[in-house]
């Protein structure tokens, strides 16, 4: 199938399944005018963090890579009303769209932003997260990976996002630091036995791409 079919099968999906969401709606349009990249998860992903935080029961969250609060609001809407989402995010202006975003969507309480990066905010936060989001800077994923374990605790649900890559985590020789920077992360998924893992590659609205799963022991 061609990536056309994938698309389709995709907006098919989210128009079954998440449908028409003007929260959701807003926060794109105004990460989109702030000139922030589309790289927010595609829909369809973002109810499956919305589920995985529900299915696991998670009441903290932790989210590495804010980016317009796209994420931040389908997480925030699961961990109930006595829930909270710290998500970190290193550029000032993203997190204040994130932040009016977050608010509008009716969910601002439950959230608390951090601004800065990953490895000088995370050594200040205290434990005890359910369920761990990693979306940001690709190189640093197995420094975040080491801080959800952490962080977190047994039975604390780790999601890594963009595992897929194109297929290009396969080249032994890239020398793109985003794929070695995965690469890096996959084989501490495998390696680390603070870690139980899977990944699964997902074809859609942003191509093909994908996702880990893991579990800490
Ligand atoms: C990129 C980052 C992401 O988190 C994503 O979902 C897609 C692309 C990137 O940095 O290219
Ligand atoms: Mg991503």
């Amino acid at each position: 199938s061609t990536p056309h079919a994938w698309r389709a099968a995709d907006e098919y999906l989210s128009d079954l399944l998440v449908g028409r969401d003007p929260a959701l709606e807003r926060a794109l349009s105004a990460q989109q005018a702030a000139g922030m990249p589309d790289i927010e998860v595609a829909p369809v992903a973002g109810k499956l963090l919305n589920l995985l935080v529900r299915m696991s029961g998670a009441r903290r969250v932790l989210e590495v890579g804010t980016l317009g609060g796209y994420s931040t609001i389908w997480m925030a809407r699961a961990v109930g009303d006595q829930g909270r989402v710290v998500t970190i995010e290193a550029e000032h202006v993203n997190a204040a769209v994130a932040r009016a975003s977050i608010d509008a969507a009716g969910v601002g309480d439950r959230v608390d932003i951090r601004v800065g990066r990953g490895e000088d905010v995370l050594p200040t936060l205290v434990g005890g997260f359910d369920l761990v989001f990693i979306d940001a800077d690709k190189e640093s994923n197995t420094l975040y990976l080491d801080w959800a374990a952490r962080l977190g605790h047994p039975g604390t649900v780790v999601i890594l996002d963009n595992i897929g890559r194109d297929g290009e985590i396969v080249d032994a020789e890239t020398a793109d630091s985003k794929v070695i920077g995965t690469q890096q992360a996959l084989r501490m998924l495998a390696e680390d036995p603070r870690f139980d893992a899977t990944a699964l590659q997902t074809v859609g609205v942003k191509g093909w791409d994908g996702v880990a799963l893991a579990l800490i022991v």
